[in-house]
């Protein structure tokens, strides 16, 4: 791994049996806002993507609507292989895959990570969480040898079922540009102090 990009990894049999393939992360290398999500599903499987099947084109309407484009943010997943039917990732699975998410985190080095859903937000702030609730709120959280900004987010697919989650996510999408925003054009350093 060149600390972004997994090219092989057997350490989760059930994974190694259910995927197509490895599910690397998106975007540019030092993007400022890096989205984690939950795993590949089906089309991110055949695809090779993050998020593009129908949750993905949610946060790219999303994402446009605030004035960014997908090509402006890196998009990863807790786990890189395809759970199979859809389910969540063992708590194994996660734990597998933590060093490659650590790493990309680290190489990046965003000025802010977006969890998306549940599983990632619990995974990465090592607690549980009701992201309903929580969703737009900022921790911060120590990776490596840095403290990062966490802010929380409903997953993209709960609006799909659930219209007034449509209104969370959106103004979770908008507060993180506002974030990414808030760097200095002329001294490069970033405003999130303020936040
Ligand atoms: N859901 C996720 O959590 N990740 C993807 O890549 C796609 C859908």
């Amino acid at each position: 791994m060149d600390g972004l990009c997994v090219e092989a990894c057997t350490r989760c049999s059930a994974l190694v049996d259910s995927r197509s393939r490895i599910v690397n992360g998106s975007g540019p290398e030092d993007a400022d806002i890096l989205f984690v999500g939950e795993a590949p599903g089906q089309r991110e499987d055949e695809q090779g993507e993050p998020f593009v099947g129908r949750s993905g084109s949610v946060l790219d309407d999303a994402l446009r609507d605030v004035g960014l484009a997908r090509a402006d943010v890196r998009i990863t997943n807790c786990v890189r292989c395809r759970p199979p039917e859809n389910r969540d990732p063992s708590k194994a699975e996660l734990a597998n895959c933590r060093a490659y998410l650590d790493t990309e985190i680290k190489r990046v080095d965003p000025d802010l990570v977006v969890t998306l859903g549940k599983v990632p937000t619990e995974h990465l702030l090592d607690r549980s969480a009701s992201v309903t609730k929580e969703a737009g709120e900022i921790e911060e959280v120590r990776f490596g040898d840095r403290p990062y900004r966490v802010l929380i987010s409903v997953h993209p697919a709960a609006t799909l079922y659930d219209r007034s989650q449509k209104e969370t996510f959106e103004s979770v999408i908008a507060r993180a540009a506002d974030i990414a925003g808030a760097r200095d054009g002329e001294t490069g350093q970033s405003n999130l102090g303020e936040f």
